[in-house]
């Protein structure tokens, strides 16, 4: 039906059908960019092996985990070889980020003193990459490689995972709400609010919490252990119908207008904490300690630390949304009410639909 709990899916068939048939396949990269990147990362890797031989370059993020968009940049991770000798990451960036100097045409800028140090790439537009490439590369980042895993199983499970975070990433991106250096919040934290509302919000559920999943022969998921933090989850996607399926039947339209009713009037911002590996979906912040809104840096600021609460799904006492600060709340839950609105309005034109990706 149309209405349900007071709010109007009345645009709920159009969105899916502008969302399934032109919006995703018009923003998602053909496979020719898939292979320009791999070849630049295998050119890289080779790179990567002279100075440290055996050395690899993964890819995560986006280019990894089903999410990307045309033109997403690279994530890049380099392991060493187990035997190699012990370096630290900044000697890294420094070595490997000359080497590239020299012998490509990558634009470089090493950070080799960041919390994470990483080599920023750039590559401008040419006639071979019309859009240009961006690209970073860390180091023996293990938990962003999983995390890059749990996330691409997630998106294997259910198509309607990827068309709401698709959507979500280009509205954001437009909307100006996707930037964790001013003050909002990175693609990674929205996909975890995605698959929190699909997993633990929607009655019944659109998807699975693969963290709370055991296997079919009744043992539980066996305990992964990487840097104290435990990184198991189910992914066995062919024991997978035995275990869990479905019964949810709502469209990508229905299930984004709700997206947004859920985090403009239900979700407590004040008190909870998004938590895709919880039982229910949410934890007190409370519970957490993150209740203590500021961090007291003796070095430098007091800055809001704990407004929007994001859970790592593996790194838990890391918070994904510690960048989003009072007024990027604000924004943030501003863009959410108005996305609300717009698509919830039955008397609206269905191009006006549009209207909530652009201005
Ligand atoms: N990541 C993380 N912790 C964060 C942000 C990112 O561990 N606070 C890791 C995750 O492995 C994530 C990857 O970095 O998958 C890339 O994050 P992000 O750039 O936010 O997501 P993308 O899907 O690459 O989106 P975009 O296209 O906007 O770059
Ligand atoms: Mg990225």
């Amino acid at each position: 039906s149309l209405w349900r709990d007071g709010v109007s899916y009345a645009h709920a068939p159009d969105l899916t059908h502008y969302l399934e048939s032109t919006f995703v396949p018009s923003v998602v990269p053909q496979p020719d960019e898939y292979h320009a990147k791999d070849q630049a990362r295998q050119y890289l890797e080779k790179l990567a092996d002279q100075v440290s031989p055996g050395a690899k370059l993964l890819p995560f993020g986006s280019m990894a985990n089903g999410f990307a968009l045309k033109n997403s940049d690279m994530d890049l991770c380099c392991f060493l070889a187990k035997d190699a000798p012990v370096r630290e990451p900044s000697e890294l960036v420094e070595i490997l980020g000359r080497l590239i100097e020299q012998e490509t045409n990558f634009y470089v800028k090493m950070l080799p003193r960041a919390r994470i140090p990483i080599i920023k790439l750039t590559i401008p537009p040419s006639t071979d990459v019309p859009m240009g490439m961006a690209c970073d590369i860390g180091f023996e980042n293990r938990l962003a490689l999983e995390n890059t895993r749990l996330l691409l199983t997630y998106a294997m499970i259910d198509s309607r995972l990827r068309t709401l975070v698709l959507f979500l990433k280009v509205w954001t991106k437009r909307r100006k709400i996707n930037n964790p250096y001013r003050g909002t919040l990175s693609s990674y934290g929205y996909v975890l609010l995605v698959i929190q509302f699909l997993a633990h919000v929607k009655q019944p559920p659109v998807l699975p919490n693969l963290q709370r999943l055991s296997s079919p022969d009744g043992s539980a998921a066996e305990e992964t252990m990487f840097d104290g933090h435990d990184i198991s989850f189910f992914d066995d996607l062919d024991a997978l119908p035995s275990l869990f399926q479905t019964t949810n039947t709502e469209t990508s339209g229905e299930l984004l207008i709700d997206f947004f009713r859920y985090f403009s009037k239900e979700f407590n911002f004040t008190h909870q904490v998004v938590s895709i590996r919880s039982d229910k979906g949410v934890l007190p912040k409370l519970q957490k300690g993150w209740h203590v809104d500021f961090e007291f840096d003796p070095e430098l600021t007091v800055r809001d630390q704990h407004k929007l609460c994001v859970e790592d799904p593996f790194q838990l006492d890391y918070n994904v949304a510690r960048t989003v600060t009072r007024d990027g709340l604000y924004t943030i839950r501003g863009e959410f009410m108005r996305a609300f609105r717009i698509l919830t309005t039955p008397t609206r034109s269905p191009e006006g639909i549009g209207a909530v990706i652009n201005s």
